[in-house]
């Protein structure tokens, strides 16, 4: 996807958020939960995210909700306008971003104690640059560090149904990509890393977060406010079943270290 696209649809998105606030704030905290269940060791770490989307525009901002300190937080989007937004909201915080590839990255082997990457690698068009990326990111972690990632689930037929319209009816603004737990671990497998743990996380019904952004445009906020948190209140009781979660869950998430060599 040549970056200028990203740059439209962050344009788009200094208008009009991607995401629901109420239901931002509850995929932040879900994907927090995991970096922290998964990486409970923030502190003095050197971190890296692998694009600001969020940070330049939702409640969905992981960053600078982080518990970490005295470390370095770094961050990378392809989109300057999206850097430029993050920089603007993350004034305060001592965050080093900027413009880049995530297949190309601009820091030195082994930098990074923690790499972050959600729905980000899920966005190109081949399985090549999935493939290319991970291999970078693989290359930027410390031997002892870790990468938490999340990409869009397969298994969510819902979702993915949906998707399929958006693309019928040329409604679709960049690809989208599905993964099983299997895709991700042949993956990893391929460039070296190792998966220990995965999860389904974030169990938004699709399309209930347009639904909640047009609401916002007409209703008054109280009753916008209403309808996301019931929605919200239903998707936690999804989250919490763990024999359907599979299903429901908006994103697989999982928690990946650098393969360590045999030595001989
Ligand atoms: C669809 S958004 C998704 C992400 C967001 N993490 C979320 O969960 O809502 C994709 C973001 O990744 C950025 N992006 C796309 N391709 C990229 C690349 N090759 N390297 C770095 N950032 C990229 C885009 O500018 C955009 O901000």
């Amino acid at each position: 996807v040549p970056s200028s696209n990203w740059e439209d649809l962050a344009r788009e998105n200094k208008i009009q958020p991607h995401i629901d606030p109420i239901f931002g704030a509850y995929k932040s905290a879900q994907f927090i939960d995991a970096v922290c269940a998964w990486s409970p060791q923030l502190t003095h770490q050197v971190i890296l995210k692998t694009d600001l989307r969020e940070e330049a525009f939702g409640t969905d901002e992981i960053l600078f909700s982080l518990p970490t300190s005295g470390g370095e937080l770094h961050g990378i989007d392809i989109s300057p306008t999206v850097v430029h937004s993050a920089l603007q909201r993350g004034d305060q915080y001592p965050a080093r971003f900027i413009v880049a590839d995530v297949r190309k990255l601009p820091y030195p082997d082994s930098f990074f104690d923690v790499v972050l990457s959600n729905s980000t690698l899920d966005h190109f068009e081949d399985r090549e640059s999935f493939i290319l990326s991970l291999r970078e990111i693989r290359r930027v972690l410390k031997p002892n560090g870790r990468l938490i990632l999340t990409v869009n689930n397969k298994h969510n037929l819902n979702f993915r149904l949906l998707l399929m319209l958006e693309s019928f009816l040329k409604l679709k603004e960049y690809p989208v990509q599905f993964f099983s737990v299997r895709d991700v671990r042949l993956a990893c497998a391929e460039v070296g890393l190792a998966i220990e743990h995965c999860d389904t996380i974030i169990h938004i019904v699709s399309p209930l977060n347009s639904v909640a952004l047009f609401f916002r445009t007409i209703l008054p906020k109280k009753i916008a406010d209403s309808f996301a948190s019931a929605c919200l209140f239903f998707a936690t009781l999804l989250g919490k079943s763990r024999w359907t979660k599979i299903f429901t869950g908006w994103f697989l998430a999982f928690s990946c270290v650098p393969e360590q060599k045999e030595v001989a």
